[in-house]
């Protein structure tokens, strides 16, 4: 593991906290992620799956956690199920988890091979009383399932294998949970934001008029790297130009010219936590004057933003209150006048034209977490606040993006440290 070993208490206490959600006479299954196909024989690295490694800490494929809160033996009521390893997986893969190790990171007493899974499941469902079984479905309200993963397949078996139990969705509950972070989560997130924010300090050193966007991404994932990140935690946009008013661009490989903005949607992967930065920059060290005046009205939406997000807050009202803030700098800038805002359609209010996305989504163990949209915002939660300007008749977006906990005192930005005025970024780019 690149990751310093995370105390097991965070694991235990997150089982304690799911179980308390059950109903009575209940079993759980969560499996792993499959290691992902490519083409050929190639494979994707393997991505834990994120409630797995939640209640496990887990980090290995073929891993199977079973729950059964109400089982006659204390000793099966919590239950990992780990790839048994040989020589051949030795030579070829390396090292894999035994018993006592598993037992060490997770805090579950009794580590069982997968070989011996079915008949001690078979026991628990037939014998332990289980009447309600909560499956592992991915139910995030923005994915397009199309591939079926190891915990679809389980519910095929599950469900033909024992017809008449009472199947139950774990995923509400699961994001409910994971919605609100622990201290120790927010201190693997810290970690995240941190990492993120030495790659941000090197490419201020680093971008010059002539340099490729690739470059950039390749000082990032240095930076990242040598700091224990697995990388990226998501495709990086490294826009400049008029890259930059293309939301998801990729592609990362346009020159920055002198005069150009560049904007940087990136962050660091932490032992599965994710930190998710945006900065835009001036390519030669200058924002122009046209450049400062859209920076800074982004600049003071993400403020007001920041000050409305509090414990109690919804987020679609939330949402549109930024917008209007975001209505009022678009005004300022000429962008919009009056008449676009007496005719506007208030399901598409005319902001949209220049700042067409979300202020902010949950983020945890996923960069777009779990969690219910519609729920009121909580103490404990972790947000994005991510207003932009993109303005592609002149070639401009900016978006400006931090981290930030919802406590009951305000705000805990966990980006504080990471240049944000103009003048900063300036300056830092002039001092190399
Ligand atoms: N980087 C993805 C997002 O900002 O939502
Ligand atoms: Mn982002
Ligand atoms: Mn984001």
């Amino acid at each position: 593991m690149r990751y310093e070993k995370i105390n097991k208490q965070l694991f235990t206490d997150n089982r304690k906290r799911l179980i308390k959600l059950l109903k009575p006479a209940s079993l759980v299954v969560v499996n792993a992620n499959d290691i992902m196909p490519t083409n050929a024989d190639g494979t994707l690295r393997f991505r834990q799956n994120s409630d797995l490694f939640y209640l496990t800490g887990v980090d290995q494929e073929e891993t199977i956690l079973v729950l059964c809160p109400d089982y006659p033996d204390k000793k099966f009521r919590e239950v990992l199920f780990l790839r048994e390893t040989n020589e051949i997986i030795a030579t070829w893969e390396g090292h894999k988890l035994t018993k006592e190790e598993a037992r060490e990171q997770t805090g579950i007493e009794t580590i069982l091979w997968l070989s011996e899974f079915k008949r001690l499941f078979h026991t628990m469902m037939v014998m332990g009383g289980v009447e309600h079984v909560y499956l592992n479905t991915n139910e995030h309200y923005r994915a397009d399932v199309i591939v079926e993963s190891r915990d679809a397949r389980f519910i095929r078996w599950c469900k033909e294998k024992y017809p008449l139990h009472h199947y139950e969705r774990l995923a509400p509950l699961m994001a409910r949970l994971r919605a609100i972070k622990s201290k120790p989560e927010i201190e693997l997130m810290q970690k995240a934001c941190d990492i993120t924010g030495k790659g941000f300090r090197r490419v201020l050193e680093f971008v010059k008029p002539g340099v490729k966007e690739y470059e950039i991404e390749a000082e990032l994932a240095h930076e990242f790297l040598r700091h224990g990140s697995r990388g990226f935690a998501y495709e990086p946009i490294i826009a400049s130009g008029a890259n930059s008013c293309v939301l998801h661009y990729i592609d990362n490989s346009a020159t920055c010219r002198a005069g150009d903005v560049l904007l940087l949607d990136v962050g660091a992967e932490y032992a599965n936590y994710n930190a998710d930065l945006t900065r835009t920059i001036p390519v030669n060290g200058k924002f122009t004057k046209r450049q400062r005046e859209v920076y800074n009205a982004v600049l003071r939406v993400q403020r007001e933003a920041f000050s409305m997000l509090r414990p109690g807050t919804e987020y679609f009202k939330y949402h549109r209150e930024v917008q209007k803030v975001m209505e009022a700098e678009l005004l300022k800038l000429k962008l919009l006048d009056k008449t676009d805002i007496k005719n506007q359609d208030p399901d598409k209010p005319a902001c949209m034209k220049y700042f067409m996305h979300g202020t902010g989504h949950h983020l945890g163990l996923d960069v777009h977490d779990t969690g219910n949209m519609f729920d009121k915002i909580k103490e404990g939660m972790v947000w994005t606040v991510e207003p932009g300007i993109y303005i592609k008749e002149e070639g401009l977006g900016i978006r400006l993006e931090n981290n930030v906990v919802v406590t009951k005192n305000g705000l805990h930005d966990l980006m504080r440290n990471i240049p944000i005025e103009a003048e900063e970024i300036e300056d830092l780019m002039n001092s190399r």
